[in-house]
């Protein structure tokens, strides 16, 4: 059986690594949808065309070739015109202008099609800010991730040290609080949750704690978990 699991949630509240995480315990592919906006926005700054200006960013759309490649080692890497560009998506600049490129809703039309076929062809754990409203409406399991805006910011922080990313605590809760206020309030597909979504709400639970909590949701929705379990990958 094919089956979908829909995660949603502001920026910063862990849906990425908590996917990966179900992902493996599961055996189903992460789908990561904010690092396909991430692409648009590195072709819109590369154009060196305003992130904000409805009009230049469609005009760009057709000539932004965006492909997805599934590496068993890496997990997803995002191709732009055939280059992977996974590395370079991940700044503040390129989150700001993913945030802003992801409130024009020609770029969502663009992104639809792509997002639906990747959860027609296999069993997905897919997360985002509109999965489970828009993208992916009929998944069985609908999460909306969520925690406080200080704690996402510290635990981007420490992610950001790990990976040798520089950049201050300050940058990134205003990043964070800009997002929120954006992501939110936009007209098109903004985030929310959907009607039949579970709110989980990871203020105060570890890594491991969340895991476990998310999989009770899994499990009270799919029944059995599917194949997968257990089998320490
Ligand atoms: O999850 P992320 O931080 O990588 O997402 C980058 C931006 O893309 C975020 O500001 C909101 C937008 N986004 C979206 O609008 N819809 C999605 N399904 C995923 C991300």
């Amino acid at each position: 059986m094919i089956f979908a699991i829909a995660i949603d949630g502001p920026s910063g509240a862990g849906k990425s690594s908590m996917a990966k995480a179900l992902s493996k315990i599961l055996g189903c592919i992460y789908v990561d949808t904010g690092a396909i906006y991430r692409t648009v926005a590195l072709a819109v700054r590369r154009a060196e065309a305003d992130p904000r200006d409805a009009e230049a960013v469609e005009r760009l759309l057709p000539k932004i070739d965006i492909s997805i490649e599934y590496n068993p080692q890496l997990g997803q890497r995002m191709m732009l015109c055939g280059e992977d560009v996974s590395a370079l998506i991940r700044t503040t600049e390129i989150s700001k202008y993913a945030s802003d490129v992801s409130a024009i809703p020609a770029v969502r039309a663009f992104l639809l099609e792509l997002q639906r076929g990747l959860a027609r062809k296999s069993s997905v754990i897919m997360d985002g800010r509109d999965i489970g409203t828009v993208v992916l409406p009929d998944a069985q399991v609908k999460i909306f991730l969520t925690a406080a805006p200080e704690e996402r910011a510290r635990r981007r922080q420490r992610e950001n040290e790990e990976k040798g990313i520089p950049s201050t605590y300050e940058d990134i809760l205003a990043n964070i609080i800009y997002r929120d206020k954006q992501d939110t309030e936009r007209a098109a597909a903004p985030l929310k949750p959907a009607e039949d979504a579970v709110r989980v709400d990871t203020t105060a639970l570890s890594f491991d704690e969340s895991v476990a909590a998310l999989l009770d949701v899994v499990r009270a929705k799919l029944g059995a978990l599917p194949a997968g379990e257990g089998s320490g990958e």
